[in-house]
């Protein structure tokens, strides 16, 4: 008996596990989408794309990375506070180049220069997290 109890408490937090990867995985990709809408929206000169991919890159929720903590930290869990701190610091980062980007598409110069160092800029916030927590 203590043996399924086990068992079947094994499988659930496995199962809450998976559900925290999947759910980090879905609003990385959608960072992917709106990173490829801003990039195609440079170089097509298409202002639409860019605006929605900017859009993209804040979710509703204003911590994401930190609510995906859980998830992240298992990939660090050597350096669980790091993973944290990093985190929220990057997520701060994102928004702010995201609200940055806003502005240089609104502007009526329309500085493609500017707008393509914004994306460079929250590319490298992108990477950045991924060689130093994402483990695999
Ligand atoms: C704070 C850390 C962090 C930041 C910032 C971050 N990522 Fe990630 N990303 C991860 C981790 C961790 C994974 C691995 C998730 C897993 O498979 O468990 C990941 C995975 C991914 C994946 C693969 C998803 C899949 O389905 O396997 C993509 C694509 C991705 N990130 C894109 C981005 C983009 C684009 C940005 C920037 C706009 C970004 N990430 C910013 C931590 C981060």
């Amino acid at each position: 008996m203590k043996f399924v109890i086990v068992m079947l408490v094994l499988s659930l937090s496995m199962f809450a596990q998976d559900r925290e990867r999947e759910e980090l995985k879905k609003v990385m990709n959608s960072f992917a989408s709106a990173m490829e809408l801003i990039q195609h929206g440079i170089l097509h000169n298409n202002i639409d794309e860019m605006n929605k991919g900017a859009k993209m890159l804040r979710t509703d929720d204003e911590s994401f990375l930190e609510s995906h903590g859980k998830a992240l930290i298992r990939h660090m869990p050597e350096n669980p506070e790091f993973a944290k701190a990093y985190a929220k610091r990057t997520g701060e980062k994102i928004r702010s180049y995201a609200d940055s980007l806003d502005e240089q598409i609104g502007n009526r110069t329309k500085s493609y220069s500017k707008i393509s160092a914004t994306y460079t800029h929250i590319l490298h916030e992108c990477v950045g997290c991924h060689q130093k927590i994402r483990k695999r």
